[in-house]
């Protein structure tokens, strides 16, 4: 464990000074296939797929279809499959697993407890996340600091103690505007929903618009405490 947590604080004190495509080339080659981009589909994510198909085009990506997800983002996976000729691989929750929940608990159980709502995220996120993991000894996501309250101390690199990983976020340091000039400047696709007040996307029953003012974050799993707003794929 010592040496491992020195093995990371070297890595993350190397990447630290580095631009975030130059983390990306350090990182896949580093890892090479045991190494792969978690995305969501949203604009950071966009961006580092963007940056990943020119710096290394073999790296997997991969998302989770929680089957709860906007039609929106279902084109978007189809929009940036065909533009930079990629797959995405698409982890599915089991659907016993579902069944066995929705029945028990209701089919809109979320809105009902903070317990509900996370045991969902479990299945539907966690459980497929669990089994992307296989065979990877690191995840890359589009995490910023500002995003949240909950996410002030990220480090670029990380030791995910609750998956049993090592957790790389190249844009920790970037802001809402930058994401957004990178965006133009190389077309990225994007979702269409985030100029309509949605500056973050999950699940459809679980992020709204925003108001003007508020945290970019506001939307989602609105009807909480923003200490309890994350849905466990981001364990500290
Ligand atoms: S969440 O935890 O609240 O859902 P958010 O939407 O801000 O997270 O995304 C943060 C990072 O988590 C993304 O940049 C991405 O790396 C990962 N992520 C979130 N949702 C998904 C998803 N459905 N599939 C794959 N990765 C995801
Ligand atoms: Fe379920 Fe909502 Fe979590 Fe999606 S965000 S997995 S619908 S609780």
């Amino acid at each position: 464990m010592m040496i491992q947590t020195t093995a990371i604080d070297n890595l993350n004190t190397l990447l630290q000074e580095m631009e975030a495509e130059e983390v990306l080339t350090y990182i896949t080659n580093k890892f090479g296939n045991r190494i792969a981009l978690s995305s969501s589909l949203g604009a950071e994510d966009q961006v580092l797929t963007d940056m990943l198909v020119r710096v290394n085009r073999k790296t997997t990506i991969f998302t989770l279809d929680t089957g709860r997800l906007f039609p929106e983002t279902y084109d978007l996976i189809d929009r940036t499959c065909q533009k930079y000729d990629i797959g995405i691989t698409i982890y599915f929750p089991e659907a016993r697993e579902v069944e066995k929940m929705v029945n028990e608990k209701g089919i809109n159980l979320f809105y009902k407890s903070i317990e509900n709502r996370k045991l969902c995220c479990e299945i539907r996120k966690i459980h497929p996340l669990q089994r992307a993991f296989q065979g990877l000894d690191a995840w890359i996501c589009g995490l910023r600091k500002e995003q949240s309250v909950t996410r002030a101390d990220i480090q670029m690199a990380e030791w995910d103690e609750a998956n049993g990983l090592i957790k790389i976020n190249p844009l920790i340091h970037w802001t809402e505007k930058e994401v957004w000039d990178y965006v133009e400047k190389h077309n990225v696709p994007v979702n269409p929903l985030h100029k309509k007040g949605y500056p973050s996307i999950g699940c459809l029953p679980c992020t709204r618009a925003i108001f003007p003012g508020e945290d970019i974050r506001a939307g989602r799993w609105w009807w909480e405490n923003p200490d309890t707003r994350e849905c466990g794929l981001h364990k500290r």
